[in-house]
């Protein structure tokens, strides 16, 4: 009898803990989707976590890099009020006690500037300029090889001008005249534009894309200039510190235009660089304000449309591709491009000695001992990239960037030009 219960109560404890086990299981299964729903939840915390750091390193930043804004001892000892420039975020930074007073900057120490140069003078209005100046130093250094008189942009008496049209594209207009005098017809304006003083003496500065150019500091200095160029796609959102916000021309060409709308902010004038037959076909699009349809042929991305009005568009003139490429010592190949054209940079310098008296350069020059350093201040491209260019000769260039600093053409502000 005992054993006979003992046997029943077994039997029931074991059905008992195997229903216990199974409903563990129907348990687990029932809280399945809420472990899984906690563990999301989990995963959203540490998101939020890292973005709040994420903020703090911005600000951390921010404040480390307005500390560094006068680090040199030539004297930086006020900033300017200057409210129409000053950003938001400078005027608040500039109410806030400063931080981070002893902590070294991670990225190493700033950059030492080949040229002393006085900030303070350079961003006040007591800064001199020479008349004449860049442009008598080029002619005696070139001669008859430079020709001063060249005109800036195209219009339409480019027929008539023997350099102009005596060699293809980039070199000249040959084989493209009709389509050079359709983009003319809708170009309004093709002179210098009128808010350029001419009469007056004017101090340009190039403002180059190096990587030398972040951490320089020198933004009010290049705001402080009558014209400040600048090349390609180079932002000025975000480096106003280091490269200025003032823009009186940008040079590209369509693969290195601005790509998104909001980038055509207005007040400066576009000078086209075109290149090949297909540069045309874009710019006589884009001018007549349509938009193209196809990218074939680039070898980049190239902005579909340009919101900028007609009035702002120049076409730089070939005349002086030719003409510095030739001072340049470069074979100009009847019109063939290999390693024989001058970098937009170069391009803009001459361009600048044409219209200015005074001619600095900044954020110029590549050191080949570093390929690992920073190509460009924008990006994180590495130097080793640019010695891949099949149509820029760098070393050449890098010899006449040198020997226009030695002659005094153009002042390096950065100095990267060694
Ligand atoms: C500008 O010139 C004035 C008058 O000569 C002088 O008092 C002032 O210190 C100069 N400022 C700078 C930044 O050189």
């Amino acid at each position: 009898m005992i054993s006979d219960k003992v046997v029943k109560q077994e039997t029931r404890t074991n059905e008992s803990s195997k229903m216990g086990r199974t409903t563990v299981l129907r348990l687990v299964d029932r809280q399945a989707p809420s472990i899984l729903r906690s563990l999301f939840y989990l995963i959203l915390v540490c998101i939020l976590v890292l973005a709040v750091d994420v903020m703090l390193l911005q600000y951390s930043k921010n404040s480390r890099s307005n500390q560094l804004f006068g680090y040199d001892n030539m004297g930086m000892p006020q900033r300017r009020s200057r409210p129409s420039l000053d950003s938001e975020e400078d005027s608040r930074s500039m109410r806030r006690p400063m931080r981070h007073k002893v902590k070294p900057d991670p990225r190493g120490p700033l950059p030492s500037l080949a040229v002393p140069i006085n900030r303070a003078y350079f961003e006040s209005s007591n800064v001199t300029c020479r008349k004449g100046y860049a442009r008598t130093r080029l002619q005696n250094l070139y001669g008859d090889r430079f020709d001063p008189d060249i005109p800036l942009f195209v219009d339409s008496s480019f027929l008539d001008r023997p350099n102009a049209v005596n060699l293809p594209m980039p070199f000249g207009f040959r084989d493209a005249e009709r389509t050079v005098l359709n983009i003319l017809k809708h170009m309004p304006q093709t002179e210098i534009p009128e808010d350029i003083p001419q009469d007056s003496c004017l101090r340009c500065v190039v403002q180059g894309n190096g990587g030398i150019a972040s951490r320089t500091r020198l933004g009010e200095v290049i705001d402080n200039f009558d014209v400040v160029f600048r090349l390609n796609s180079a932002p000025t959102i975000n480096h106003e510190n280091d490269v200025g916000r003032k823009t009186t021309f940008r040079m590209a060409y369509p693969e290195s235009a601005f790509r998104r709308p909001e980038q055509y902010d207005p007040g400066w004038t576009f000078v086209l660089m075109m290149f090949k037959p297909l540069d045309l076909v874009w710019l006589e699009t884009i001018i007549r304000g349509r938009k193209m349809n196809s990218r074939d042929g680039f070898w980049k991305k190239i902005p579909l449309s340009v919101p900028k009005p007609t009035k702002d568009f120049r076409i730089f003139n070939p005349e002086i591709l030719q003409d510095t490429a030739s001072m340049m010592g470069y074979q100009l190949n009847d019109g063939k491009a290999n390693k024989n054209i001058p970098t937009s940079g170069m391009l803009a310098i001459m361009m600048g000695v044409r219209l200015c008296d005074e001619v600095a350069v900044a954020g110029f020059g590549y050191d080949p001992n570093k390929p690992g350093a920073a190509l460009h201040y924008y990006d994180s491209l590495p130097m080793r990239e640019i010695w891949k260019s099949w149509t820029h000769d760098i070393h050449h260039e890098r010899g006449i960037l040198r020997l226009l600093k030695q002659q005094g053409i153009i002042t390096d502000l950065s100095g990267g030009i060694r």
